[in-house]
């Protein structure tokens, strides 16, 4: 599937639920999201029809992410039906990880092939004032059942800002002894903003990526670790995402940087969003949404791959400095 700019589209991003066990603060206000009504949100089986059409499209990754995608009721028998079908072949999720413990073997042999979890800190109480309500052991518990079930690769990722002090090196080191992919993210100054009056963080938070390598790099050398080097083809994991990898030599994992604000990757982009009450986005940061619930409802599989190719038709070549949406992260998926 080649949009019009050129760039082949294989990888769908779909929210299941705009709902969360955690209210971080960049993501949510205290109370929660105004939630979706039952009726709004695509039903199990219409996730499944749109993912058989869009795979006959040309749809080979699909990432399942929320809210919390594993709050979702049915989420495992979704997993189960989209990762058989013909074309589709990486079916992956981004998730807070508390629920990983229960429900990883389910998800393992439903045939899920990766988790992507997020950690923004390693300080028990910074991470519990970040998350409003979480409680750090359970994400790391998360992280370790993955990896005892082995799933590959497990990522995590850390959304960075100056003002939370973060301890880069600790979370490069979760590198070093197994095979963990971490990623730091430049945070996106959208929605929950300080400049919109919400309890995020602002635009002066952003650390540029090329500036978090140097400060992790020097960090090294004073622990007497090797710098990072770029990853060799073959460490670097698996993925659809727009990440650059480094690696510290000898390590089992590698060391990401995903930069949406310092290092557009537009022309990169491969990927189209689904809301969880059925709105197909060409662009993270263009409010810009294609209606395919309603065909999904009463339409035959034709109309639903029209609005696919119409979404397909509005892809932007790039955001063009638009960071704004009038949608949260937590209804995108991210
Ligand atoms: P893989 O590389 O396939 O593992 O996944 P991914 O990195 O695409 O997915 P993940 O959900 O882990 O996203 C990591 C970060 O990248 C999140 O902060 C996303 O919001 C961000 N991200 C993913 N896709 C885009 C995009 O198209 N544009 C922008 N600006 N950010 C994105
Ligand atoms: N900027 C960058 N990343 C974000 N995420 C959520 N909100 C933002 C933001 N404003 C991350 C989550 C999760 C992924 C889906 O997106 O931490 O890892
Ligand atoms: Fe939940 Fe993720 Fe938003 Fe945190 S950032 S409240 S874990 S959806």
């Amino acid at each position: 599937m080649k949009d019009s700019h050129g760039r082949t589209i294989d990888y769908l991003r779909i929210s299941l639920t705009d709902r969360c066990n955690f209210r971080c603060i960049y993501c949510m206000p205290e109370e929660g999201v105004c939630s979706m009504g039952h009726d709004e949100i695509l039903r199990i089986e219409e996730i499944e029809r749109l993912v058989r059409v869009a795979a006959g499209l040309g749809i080979r990754s699909v990432r399942l992410t929320g809210g919390e995608p594993l709050v979702r009721k049915g989420v495992v028998d979704l997993v189960d039906a989209i990762t058989g079908m013909p074309g589709i072949e990486n079916v992956s999720m981004t998730t807070n990880g508390v629920l990983l413990p229960a429900m990883i073997d389910d998800l393992k042999a439903a045939g899920l092939s990766r988790v992507n979890i997020s950690l923004d800190t390693l300080d028990a109480e910074q991470f519990r004032a970040v998350t409003r309500v979480g409680r750090l052991e359970d994400t790391l518990a998360g992280i370790d059942a993955a990896l005892a079930a082995g799933l590959s690769p497990v990522k995590v990722n850390a959304v960075t800002v100056r003002s939370l002090n973060q301890d880069f090196l600790a979370f490069a080191k979760l590198s070093l002894d197994r095979p963990l992919h971490v990623r730091f993210i430049e945070y996106m100054p959208v929605g929950n903003t300080e400049e919109a009056g919400g309890t995020g963080w602002g635009k002066a938070d952003v650390i540029p990526s090329e500036e978090l390598i140097d400060i992790i790099s020097e960090q090294a050398r004073a622990a007497g670790l090797p710098a990072l080097v770029p990853a060799a083809k073959a460490s670097k994991p698996v993925g659809w995402g727009p990440a650059r990898y480094f690696e510290f030599p000898g390590a089992q994992g590698t060391v990401g940087f995903i930069s949406p604000l310092s290092r557009h990757f537009c022309s990169e982009c491969n990927r189209l969003r689904v809301t969880a009450d059925g709105k197909v986005r060409p662009c993270l940061f263009s409010d810009d949404e294609y209606d395919v619930r309603t065909p999904l409802r009463e339409g035959d599989d034709g109309a639903v791959r029209d609005v696919l190719l119409a979404a397909l038709g509005a892809k932007p070549d790039e955001h063009h400095d638009k960071v704004g949406t009038e949608r949260g992260m937590s209804q995108i998926g991210g």
